[in-house]
């Protein structure tokens, strides 16, 4: 994670470098910092905290120079303080980072054996006092970086600025991103083309091995051996209006808000409604022709791969091997040729589920993923991506990215159907007409804020709570606990229902809230029998249901959330919202930091 940038311009960098890191701090916010030369001085300011310590520390003691490099920090190695932040200096050499080094405990004991002195615990540092020791030996600035970079294990994307030339800023990708943006008589450097935005649409991807001699006039690209290599210029589309929240309290509140809009977009992309069909848009693989599936993501997107699976084997009788991704990686799992694999990811950048894909790709499958960004490394490396249409989700907590992944999942699910011959045209256009129902019921489903919003309250008293259902509402349990931890820090779990006597009844008293999620369905008389084995035990229960749902459970609740009726395969779309909302109004009473929950960072690119 982290954010980097790095200018060579022509007027003084130091306010566009934090107006790109305030693009880049969905990436981490756990301290930021400036360096810059002027004049053969290099000066730097750092703060722990979000961007706006940084820039009070600024606007009390500004920084000039035309030359300079910024980071935003979510801390893996070292606690969040001042003395942490980036950049780290060595003698001449100025650096920020974003990824992990994984040697550097090795290179850090030959450092100090060579008199280097450390300041700080980060694993960063050791790359600028490597660099440092190139130039010592005699070595002008770019072959220091390059036989430092040499010495890397790991993944990185660094920016590295040397006293003396106040023309040169050299870049380094292995894992990470790293854009290179061309301007007039100025370049950038930035984590993604969207912290450039302001700047420049003319954008120059890193691939991975890759390290790049960026100077006002132009830049050069180089891999590992040192040879230059051709990597092509390309218009990016990345807004450079930063969101605003218009009025809304938090962004996740207004990411929540938008949902029935998006989620009509997401769909009206792959469903034509007038005709109940799926669209005829291209695919990496041919549905009718895979024999399975393999999905991998990671968090609320492997949420999102596990209701998805569900609806494939449903509908379309397509089997699915769902993972997450950080175990997909490493479980050598044997992979049929005949496979399609899928990947599911807002970012795009997600470190373990890039490195599934490549899995896959070795594997000689073909690949597809699901994206919110569609310039993103994962988007870049697939065969072909089937973009939500969220637009930026910048709460950290995902909320309408989830059910935007959702929507591409149902649609290709009805694609797949049609492909595999296990619907008719009379059985896909009801699916595609119950599916475009979703953006009106979730919007009906909006109205329940107030109820919501005082049962939060209530919530906000208890430090553990535990969520139920079945079938497509399993992961719908695990994606509600996961939104009240991540954001409230009340400690959740999400089981399937008819898991819960095997162990976590054992749980169940009255400090224990059990939050079960069930439409009046096929089984909904199963999750009864769960809320009375609850109800047995003197726990509480807060039914999420329909009109019939709460007319049939003749349980006694703290309190039963009555969502209107809807058609089943739209229900994981329309009950994410009354669990979205119950972890927004929990954290909104317990005084969190909604947007950016502590220790989080939205896009996760360490693995
Ligand atoms: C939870 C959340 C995370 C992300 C996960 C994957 O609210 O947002 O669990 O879903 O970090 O991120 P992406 O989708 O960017 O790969």
């Amino acid at each position: 994670m982290c954010g980097i940038v790095g200018i060579v311009g022509r007027a003084p960098v130091a306010p566009l470098i934090v107006d790109a890191l305030k693009r880049l701090e969905y990436r981490g916010y756990d301290s930021a910092g400036v360096a810059t030369i002027d004049h053969g001085r290099l000066g730097r300011r750092r703060a722990e905290g979000k961007l706006v310590n940084l820039e009070k520390r600024l606007g009390e003691e500004p920084l000039d120079g035309t030359i300079g490099i910024g980071h935003t920090r979510w801390a893996t190695h070292g606690v969040p303080n001042e003395t942490n932040a980036h950049p780290h200096f060595s003698n001449d050499v100025a650096i920020v980072h974003n990824g992990i080094i994984e040697n550097f405990a090795e290179l850090r004991s030959s450092l100090i054996a060579d008199g280097y002195e450390f300041a700080s615990q980060t694993d960063t540092e050791v790359v600028a006092h490597l660099v440092s020791r190139e130039l010592a030996k005699g070595l002008g600035p770019v072959e220091a970086a390059h036989n430092a970079l040499k010495q890397l294990e790991g993944a990185f994307a660094l920016a590295i600025m040397f006293r003396g030339d106040e023309d040169m800023i050299i870049g380094a990708r292995n894992g990470p991103p790293l854009a290179v943006g061309h301007g007039e008589g100025e370049m950038y450097l930035g984590s993604d083309a969207i912290a450039l935005a302001p700047f420049t649409n003319a954008i120059t991807y890193l691939e991975d091995g890759d390290w790049a001699v960026v100077r006002r006039g132009g830049m050069e690209i180089f891999d590992i051996e040192g040879k230059p290599v051709d990597r092509k210029r390309q218009q990016s589309i990345g807004s450079s209006y930063l969101v605003d929240k218009g009025n809304y309290r938090h962004f996740m509140e207004k990411e929540i808000y938008e949902q029935p809009e998006v989620v009509s977009h997401t769909l009206a992309h792959y469903l034509d409604f007038a005709n109940g069909v799926a669209k005829d848009f291209e695919t990496p693989f041919d549905f009718g022709k895979i024999d399975r599936l393999a999905i991998s993501a990671c968090g609320t997107a492997y949420l999102a791969g596990l209701v998805g699976k569900y609806w494939f084997e449903r509908h379309a009788r397509l089997p699915v091997d769902i993972d997450i991704a950080s175990e997909f990686r490493y479980r050598e799992m044997p992979l049929s040729k005949q496979s399609g694999a899928l990947f599911i990811s807002q970012s795009g950048e997600t470190a373990d589920t890039l490195a599934s894909l490549r899995y896959c790709r070795q594997e000689g499958l073909p690949i597809g993923a699901i994206v919110n960004v569609r310039e993103s490394t994962i988007a870049r490396e697939s065969d072909g991506i089937f973009p939500t249409l969220a637009g930026p989700e910048i709460g950290v907590a995902s909320t309408k990215a989830f059910t935007c992944q959702l929507s591409v999942l149902a649609s290709l699910a009805v694609k797949a159907a049609a492909a595999r011959g296990e619907v008719d045209a009379e059985g896909e256009k009801l699916l595609v007409r119950q599916l475009s129902e979703a953006p009106k019921l979730a919007n009906q489903t909006l109205k329940l804020a107030g109820q919501i919003e005082k049962l939060a309250r209530d919530l906000s008293h208890y430090k553990h709570v535990l969520y139920l259902g079945r079938d497509t509402n399993y992961p719908l349990a695990m994606e509600g606990a996961l939104k009240l931890k991540e954001i409230s820090y009340i400690h959740a779990e999400g089981y399937a229902a008819g898991e819960l006597k095997h162990g976590p009844i054992a749980l169940i008293d009255e400090q224990m809230p059990v939050i079960v999620i069930a439409p009046h369905d096929r089984i909904f008389e199963k999750t009864v029998s769960n809320m009375q084995e609850v109800a047995a035990r003197g726990g509480k229960i807060i039914l999420i249901t329909d009109a019939k749902g709460a007319k049939h459970s003749t349980i006694d609740t703290l309190d039963t959330i009555i969502v209107p009726d809807v058609p089943e395969i739209i229900s994981p779309i329309v009950y994410s919202l009354p669990i979205q909302m119950l972890a927004y109004y929990t954290a909104v009473f317990m005084g969190t930091d909604v947007d950016q929950p502590r220790n989080l960072a939205k896009s996760v690119t360490v693995e």
